[in-house]
């Protein structure tokens, strides 16, 4: 059970974090660990301890949990930019991999009860088949997929040496208010600037497998609740990017054209989306719609 307990959300003022501290707020006494690095105090739940701090600071993470009383741990603080990782890769491996080591050596330096992990798809790599099942070969190939699946390892090795109580889910994207980056964010702001027109990147015919926040922080909590090892979280319902725009210029802009590039980022990954088995055998139903999420979004973007 959740409900009461004493909570550690790491990068809990980030885009998921916030969201799922907000959710736990409503059940259980909630601490935050964070730096602020694209995580902003505004999204935190009025009624959480915030600390300011690092993931590579060792002694702070310990005196947080031991101050707090800390028995659960949702570990969702990382640098969660790809690029970034390509660009600052000692920066992207102290957050990830040394930050993960962190929290796994004070939680069992403090007894913590469990500690549940933000992974990530990126830890498949390029799949090399798809819906993508949690036993599809794991081949990153950006240096922020490296440091995740180090961190994913180490919780499971703890596990094993240590007795650890320990899970983690690979996220695919997730979309949702408060969410500053990535695509739809990139199209609402090419909409803003030129209503008239949309370039997308590549063909179109990429293909996501898109989670609305709120759904993933249910995810979070259901997994913590009675989840043991890995599972995939994402919506279960694979989208292209062309279905995407479409939806956006409908909403936003609809006498806009909407004109392909066809070249894309290198590394972006044709077609990505999740096997959910596993998770749905959980107790997991994604709650939101995908139109509706989108709109969500949009209207959030207007009022931020
Ligand atoms: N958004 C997605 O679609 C997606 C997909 C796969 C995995 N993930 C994973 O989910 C988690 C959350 O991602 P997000 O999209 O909410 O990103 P985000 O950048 O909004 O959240 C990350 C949070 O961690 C904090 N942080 C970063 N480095 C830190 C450090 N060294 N010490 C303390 N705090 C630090 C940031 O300030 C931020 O608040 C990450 O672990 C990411 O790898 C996200």
């Amino acid at each position: 059970m959740i409900e009461g307990r004493n909570v550690l959300v790491t990068g809990g003022a980030g885009f998921i974090g916030s969201h799922l501290a907000e959710k736990l707020a409503s059940e259980c006494t909630v601490t935050v660990l964070d730096n602020l690095s694209t995580g902003k105090k505004k999204n935190l739940p009025g009624n959480a301890t915030f600390v300011n701090g690092d993931l590579s600071d060792f002694d702070l993470l310990k005196k947080t949990i031991d101050d707090s009383g800390i028995d659960l741990i949702f570990h969702i603080g990382a640098n969660a930019s790809v690029p970034n990782s390509v660009e600052k890769p000692r920066y992207d491996f102290d957050a990830n991999a040394l930050g993960t080591f962190n929290v796994l050596t004070a939680s069992l330096d403090s007894d913590v009860a469990k500690v549940v992990y933000a992974s990530t798809a990126a830890v498949y790599g390029e799949p090399v088949y798809t819906p993508i099942d949690e036993s599809h070969p794991l081949h990153p190939i950006s240096p922020y997929g490296a440091s995740k699946l180090a961190g994913e390892r180490y919780g499971f090795a703890f596990k094993e040496t240590y007795g650890l109580t320990f899970a983690a889910i690979r996220i695919f994207n997730t979309y949702g208010t408060r969410q500053p980056r990535y695509v739809m964010y990139d199209f609402i702001q090419k909409l803003r600037a030129n209503p008239k027109l949309l370039e997308v990147l590549g063909t179109g015919e990429q293909i996501r497998d898109y989670c609305y926040v709120s759904d993933m922080a249910d995810a979070f909590m259901l997994v913590a609740e009675r989840g043991e090892g890995v599972y995939n979280a994402a919506g279960g319902s694979p989208t292209s990017i062309k279905h995407l725009a479409e939806l956006m210029v409908s909403i936003i802009s609809p006498e806009a054209e909407i004109r392909y590039g066809g070249r894309t980022w290198a590394g972006d990954v044709n077609t990505l989306y999740a096997d959910i088995t596993r998770i749905k055998d959980l107790g997991f139903e994604p709650k939101v719609g995908f139109e509706e999420g989108v709109r969500t979004m949009i209207a959030w973007f207007e009022d931020a």
